[in-house]
C-alpha cells in the first residue's frame, strides 16, 4: 500500500515537472561543455542576434514582433526565457536553469520535431553543433545573466 502511494506521488510529480511531448530527432553533441562559463551576452545573445551583422537569425522573428509571444532582443531576451512558461505549452519553462534537456528553448535548436511547435531557427538550417552545445552548456551551468557574477564564483 505505501509502495502505491509512493509511486502515485512520484508520477504526479514527473508528470508535473513536463507534460510536453518528447523531443525526437534530436542532433547529437558531445557530452563534454564547450566553455566552462558560458557568457550570456557574448555567446547566447549573439546566436540569438546575429554575429557582427552577419544577419539576424532568431531576432528577425523574435524582436520585434515576437514570434511565439518571445521577444529575443538584448535587454529583454534573459528575462523573457528563464523560468518562463512557453506561450506554446505551459507545461514546459523556456529555459529550466541545469536541466537543458528539459527546456524548451534547447529543444527547439537541437531537434527536428522538437515536442512544441517547430525546430528554431524556423524554416531556415538548423544552428551549427557549437551553437547547439553553448546553449546546453549555458542552461546546465545555471542560465546565469551576469558573467562577472558567475566568473566570482568559479
Ligand atoms: C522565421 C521566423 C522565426 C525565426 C527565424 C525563429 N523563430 Fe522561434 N518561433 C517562431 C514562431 C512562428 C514560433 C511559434 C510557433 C512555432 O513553434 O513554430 C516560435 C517559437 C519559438 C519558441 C517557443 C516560444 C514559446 O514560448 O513557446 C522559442 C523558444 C523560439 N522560437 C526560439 C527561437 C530561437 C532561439 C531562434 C534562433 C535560433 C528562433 N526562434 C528563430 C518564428 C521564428
Amino acid at each position: 500500500m505505501r509502495i502505491q502511494i509512493l509511486c502515485f506521488v512520484l508520477a504526479s510529480l514527473s508528470a508535473a515537472a513536463s507534460a510536453a511531448p518528447d523531443p525526437s530527432m534530436c542532433d547529437v553533441l558531445p557530452a563534454a561543455p564547450i566553455n566552462a562559463n558560458v557568457v550570456y551576452e557574448a555567446d547566447i545573445q549573439t546566436i540569438f542576434t546575429g554575429v557582427m551583422g552577419a544577419g539576424a537569425q532568431c531576432t528577425a522573428c523574435h524582436s520585434p514582433n515576437s514570434s511565439g509571444n518571445l521577444s529575443l532582443a538584448p535587454a529583454a531576451s534573459h528575462g523573457n526565457l528563464v523560468n518562463v512558461n512557453s506561450a506554446q505549452d505551459p507545461s514546459i519553462k523556456r529555459v529550466l536553469p541545469f536541466d537543458a534537456a528539459g527546456s524548451l528553448l534547447f529543444r527547439k535548436v537541437n531537434c527536428a520535431i522538437p515536442g512544441v511547435g517547430n525546430r528554431m531557427p524556423r524554416g531556415r538550417p538548423a544552428l551549427l553543433l557549437d551553437q547547439q552545445r553553448l546553449i546546453r552548456d549555458w542552461i546546465n551551468q545555471g542560465a546565469i545573466k551576469n558573467a562577472i557574477f558567475a566568473a566570482n564564483f568559479e
